[in-house]
């Protein structure tokens, strides 16, 4: 069954003791699973806060934001457990090693076979050897495989990624992105992705440009 995000006529602002920001007025696009979707546009122009929205993690200024998981609508706290997310940083815990890191989302979830599945995954992403290395001793592209495999281990709906390739290089990006878009692919959940890289949008089915408060598809 399909699962859905339906922004409707959002609009989002931040008010600072001086100003208003305005970052968009009545934006309206409906995000599927099983497709995949980056968002581009310069810096500042919102595309992190409309990330934060699709994926329940903020409420916008106005409009209305349902999830549709299985077939019913959800909350967002529904939502945002049937989510993964990856980031710039990697955001993996500084203090567990590999394999706890991608077995802490399973044993949260009361998962008994959360270090199988993990190791499993430690597997496909050739990182089996490096399951007692804290974050610190990987590189950031290994570091990032590890915040990939870490968002999909949940088996989620939906994975929502803000730069993931900000803070590697060409090579790396490279391998990042194939691990994205082949788990996505092998998964079916919708992948949201937010770049300033062009390689990386090009990887997507398609691409919305967000720019002065408007969201267009992208050339
Ligand atoms: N919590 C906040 N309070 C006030 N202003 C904010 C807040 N979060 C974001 N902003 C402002 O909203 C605007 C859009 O921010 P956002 O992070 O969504 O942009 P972005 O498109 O992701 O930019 P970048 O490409 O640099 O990451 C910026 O001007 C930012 O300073
Ligand atoms: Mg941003």
């Amino acid at each position: 069954m399909q699962n859905k995000i339906e922004l409707k006529r959002i609009s989002h602002h931040f008010d600072t003791s001086e100003e208003r920001i305005e970052l968009f007025h009545e934006l309206s696009h409906t995000i599927c699973s099983g497709e995949t979707l980056a968002i581009v546009g310069p810096s500042g122009a919102g595309k992190s806060s409309l990330l934060s929205i699709a994926a329940g993690l903020e409420a916008p200024s106005e409009g209305t934001v349902s999830f549709t998981i299985d077939g019913n609508q959800v909350d967002t706290l529904y939502m945002r457990a049937s989510s993964g997310f990856i980031f710039q940083q990697f955001h993996l815990m500084p203090e567990l090693d590999a394999i706890d890191n991608l077995a802490l989302p399973l044993r949260l979830k009361g998962n008994k076979a959360a270090y199988d599945i993990a190791a499993s995954w430690l597997d496909n992403i050739g990182l089996k050897d490096r399951a007692r290395h804290r974050p610190h001793q990987l590189s950031g592209g290994e570091q990032q495989r590890i915040a990939v495999a870490r968002a999909f281990v949940s088996k989620p709906q939906f994975i929502f990624a803000d730069e993931p390739t900000g803070n590697l290089d060409a090579r790396t990006s490279a391998s990042v992105t194939s691990l994205m878009f082949d788990c996505a692919l092998e998964t079916g959940c919708g992948l949201v992705i937010v770049t300033h890289s062009k390689e990386l949008a090009a990887c997507a089915q398609k691409s919305l440009r967000l720019e002065a408060g408007r969201l267009e598809v992208a050339a």
